[in-house]
């Protein structure tokens, strides 16, 4: 197995993190790999926000946790409160991927960028998690006020995030399922 599909293989969903920050030189690496993500007609619809800022993260996660909690539909909030009611697992660093939509930013675009993201922070020995329940914090009531800290360009509308650190208790990859796999010819 080459490093490439070393590191894909043992990638999972951290959902424990240590104090411990990724470095700055670690987070420019992973950002700058990312925005090599190809995208369709190269339009490269995004921006790659890195946050280190802890109360900001803790600021989004609260909001995030409250407009989840006022959702008729229980079964997400219940599933997070089991996991210990925190959407961001104590990760000490995040990415917010936001996408210009009205330029054609298509949500493929941006699960590329992301990807690439991940696995270039597992190259560099760091531990993700991809976390869409972060975009709840930019469907509340404090949307806009959430955009304009992070610096969302006009017409931008969150993606994806990503949580980094390092990972606090061991976590396994989930077992690959072969039978979606089908040859012809
Ligand atoms: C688009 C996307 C959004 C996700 N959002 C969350 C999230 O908000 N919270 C979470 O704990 N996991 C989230 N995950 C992680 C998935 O639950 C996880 O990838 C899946 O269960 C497979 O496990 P693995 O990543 O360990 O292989 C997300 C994954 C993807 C691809």
């Amino acid at each position: 197995m080459n490093e490439t599909l070393r590191i894909i293989a043992k990638r999972y969903s951290c959902r424990a993190f240590t104090d411990q920050a990724p470095t700055d030189s670690q987070l420019t690496t992973v950002a700058e790999a990312a925005a090599a993500a190809p995208s369709g007609v190269n339009r490269q619809p995004w921006r790659v926000i890195v946050v280190r800022d802890r109360g900001l993260m803790a600021e989004l996660e609260a909001e995030a946790m409250a407009v989840l909690s006022a959702q008729e539909d229980r079964a997400t909030y219940d599933r997070m409160m089991q996991r210990g009611g925190k959407l961001f697992y104590n990760a000490p660093a995040m990415m917010v991927l936001p996408l210009d939509g009205a330029a054609g930013g298509s949500k493929l675009d941006c699960g590329i960028l992301c990807q690439t993201a991940v696995l270039a922070a597992e190259s560099l020995g760091l531990n993700t998690l991809i976390c869409g329940l972060a975009g709840l914090a930019f469907a509340g009531d404090k949307a806009e006020y959430f955009k304009e800290r992070l610096g969302f360009p006009q017409g931008y509308e969150f993606g994806i995030a990503i949580l980094l650190g390092h990972s606090a208790a061991d976590g396994a990859p989930h077992q690959p399922d072969a039978s979606k796999i089908s040859y012809i010819g």
